[in-house]
């Protein structure tokens, strides 16, 4: 009888349980039913805990569309990992023992980067350890994509597509602000999806006067409206000159709810033109995984199941030009994948015309 266990780690996205999914109906098919699935309730804590709750192909009859998670997850943050809970719990040390008293072949961590890096940990404690690249924000080093980006994207491209119409009505600049504090992949992909105007990302510090003379070039071609796009990390020049210490000090001083306020603020100041913000948030995590999404998760349940049935392990699932790989966890761990400020996409986008708030 194989035995496994399963988490989903960190922020949540929509096709969660569909890569869940594909990796129990693997893992039965392939065994003819003998394997037993054990799902960790709320991420880490349910390893470090024991917390489970045993799965089988039948618990996820119709969950192929429904987003979230059924584990439920948690931020378990890597640099605390050698703190103890404040119950006095050592967490590694009580993830490991579950693992061990449970008598499992393997561990399925469904999670972005900082829950990477745990799971580098534990299977540098000699856990079987299976990664799976979770998250909207498509920033997961060594992968291609990640599952939950383009559900994400989806979602972002109609709140824009939305916001659109009033602000044609009405004549207004709208700051849309979408996810991405340190990595702007869904504000590129969203942006252009959408048709903005601007685009600002962490990774392209900007200057307002770039937006301001972007906006006014857009109304001198006869657009009512002008439409930006910033991350929720977008940075001007002048304080990505700052020291990280120094950044966020000022952030902590920040009057406005977020940068896209502060944009706005910043647009009205300089010009007469009515200015508005929109901010989607957390629905960009939420709703149904989109079909590609699906079929993404389908590929690396598959994948991370197979792994395992060769006896594979301490690797993360990847996607790179299109085919599935595995990548070492180590080589994976505390990584980022940014946006290139001068690859291919960045470059077609202002080649169209979209200004990055640079120049
Ligand atoms: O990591 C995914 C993400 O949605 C980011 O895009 C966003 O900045 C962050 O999580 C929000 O975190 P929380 O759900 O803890 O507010």
């Amino acid at each position: 009888m194989l035995r496994v266990g399963m988490l989903t780690s960190g922020g949540d996205c929509q096709a969660l349980n569909a890569t869940m999914r594909a990796i129990v109906k693997t893992l039965a098919f392939k065994t003819e039913g003998k394997v037993e699935v054990y799902g960790f309730l709320d991420g880490y804590q349910g390893l470090i805990y024991n917390r489970y709750t045993r799965l089988s192909p039948e618990d996820f009859a119709g969950s192929l569309t429904h987003g979230g998670t059924i584990l439920g997850t948690s931020r378990t943050p890597f640099k605390e990992l050698d703190k103890p809970t404040a119950d006095g719990v050592q967490k590694v040390p009580a993830m490991v023992s579950n693992y061990r008293k449970l008598g499992l072949d393997c561990l399925f961590m469904l999670g972005g980067n900082g829950s990477t890096k745990t799971a580098n940990r534990l299977s540098q404690e000699g856990l079987n350890v299976i990664a799976l690249p979770k998250t909207i924000d498509n920033d997961t080093w060594g992968t291609d994509m990640t599952f939950g980006f383009t559900s994400a994207v989806e979602v972002a491209t109609k709140c824009i597509d939305d916001i659109r119409t009033t602000a044609t009505s009405h004549g207004r600049v709208f700051v849309i602000e979408i996810m991405g504090h340190k990595v702007g992949w869904i504000p590129l992909y969203a942006g252009v999806a959408g048709g903005a105007d601007v685009i600002l990302l962490p990774e392209i510090p900007y200057d307002i006067d770039n937006v301001v003379e972007a906006i006014d070039e857009a109304h001198a071609d006869g657009e009512r409206y002008a439409i930006i796009v910033a991350a929720e990390g977008a940075i001007s020049k002048e304080d990505a000159a700052l020291s990280k210490k120094e950044y966020k000090a000022k952030l902590a001083k920040r009057v406005m709810p977020s940068v896209a306020y502060e944009i706005a603020d910043q647009i009205a100041a300089r010009t007469d033109r009515e200015v508005r913000v929109a901010v989607p948030g957390h629905t960009q995590r939420g709703g149904q995984p989109d079909a590609q999404d699906r079929i993404f998760a389908m590929q690396c349940g598959v994948e991370a199941a197979m792994g395992c049935l060769e006896g594979k392990y301490g690797f993360m699932v990847s996607q790179r030009k299109s085919r599935m790989c595995r990548v070492p966890l180590k080589d994976v761990a505390g990584k980022l994948k940014y946006v290139d400020p001068d690859g291919e996409m960045v470059r077609e986008a202002r080649d169209l015309g979209i200004s990055f708030g640079d120049r």
